[in-house]
C-alpha cells in the first residue's frame, strides 16, 4: 500500500468490533519498532511504551473500572459505563500505555516531547492501519490519577498520555470525514 492511502485509511477501530483473535507479539513489536523512529527534538526520544496482554488486560480493565466508579461523582455515574470500561481491554488483544518521559535537563519544553509521543503514537497507528490491525488512542481522564500512576508504574518524571487498543477487526471499515485542507492553509509566495 502506498503511504498515501495508509494514511487515509487509518480509522479509529474501536474493542466492540475486535475478533477477539490476537494480534501476535511479533506485529505488536513492529508498531513499537516503527514508534521509536519517531522525530524528537535534541533527540530526547520521551516515548515510554507498557504493553499489556494475556491475563494483564483483565487487571488493568479492572483498574479503570474500579478509578472510575471511585472518581465519579454518584450522579453522573453510569453502570453501564462502568461495565463497558472493565470489558473494553478485555475484547483487546494488547493494550499499549502511551508514556512520556521528561528529559531530566528540561533541554526542550514540555510540548515538544508530548508532540514526539504523538508522532510516535501516529507511526503505531499507520503501522497498525498497513497490516488491518485495529487500534485506537483512548485518552481517559483518569490517567492522571495517583493509583494509576502506581498501577502502571510509573517514575516520578513519567505521565501516561492515554492507552492504545490494539485488536484485529472483522468487517467494514468505519467512514470518517475531514473538512477539505484548503480551508485550513494559507499559501504566502510573497
Ligand atoms: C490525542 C488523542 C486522544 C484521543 N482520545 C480519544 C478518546 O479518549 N476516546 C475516543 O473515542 N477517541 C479518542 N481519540 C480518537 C479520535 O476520536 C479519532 O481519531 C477521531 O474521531 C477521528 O477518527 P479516525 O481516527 O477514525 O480518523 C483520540 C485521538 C487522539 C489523537
Amino acid at each position: 500500500m502506498h503511504i498515501n492511502d495508509i494514511i487515509k485509511n487509518r480509522r479509529s477501530i474501536f474493542p466492540k468490533m475486535y475478533t477477539g483473535q490476537p494480534v501476535s507479539d511479533d506485529i505488536i513489536k513492529q508498531l513499537l519498532e516503527n514508534a521509536n523512529w519517531a522525530p524528537s527534538h535534541r533527540h530526547t526520544e520521551p516515548w515510554r511504551f507498557k504493553v499489556y496482554t494475556g491475563e494483564a488486560l483483565a487487571r488493568l480493565g479492572d483498574k479503570l473500572a474500579e478509578l472510575y466508579q471511585r472518581y465519579t461523582p454518584a450522579e453522573k455515574f453510569q453502570e453501564r459505563k462502568h461495565k463497558k470500561i472493565a470489558q473494553k481491554p478485555r475484547q483487546s488483544s494488547h493494550m499499549i500505555a502511551i508514556c512520556m518521559q521528561r528529559d531530566p535537563e528540561e533541554s526542550v519544553p514540555e510540548w515538544e516531547e508530548m508532540c514526539a509521543v504523538a508522532c510516535a503514537v501516529q507511526n503505531i497507528w499507520l503501522t497498525a492501519a498497513s497490516y488491518n490491525v485495529g487500534g485506537y488512542w483512548s485518552s481517559p481522564g483518569l490517567i492522571k490519577r495517583e493509583e494509576l500512576r502506581e498501577f502502571l508504574g510509573l517514575k516520578p518524571d513519567e505521565q501516561c498520555m492515554g492507552f492504545f487498543y490494539v485488536g484485529h477487526y472483522d468487517g467494514a471499515m468505519p467512514m470518517s470525514k475531514r473538512q477539505p485542507i484548503e480551508d485550513k492553509t494559507e499559501w504566502v509566495r510573497t
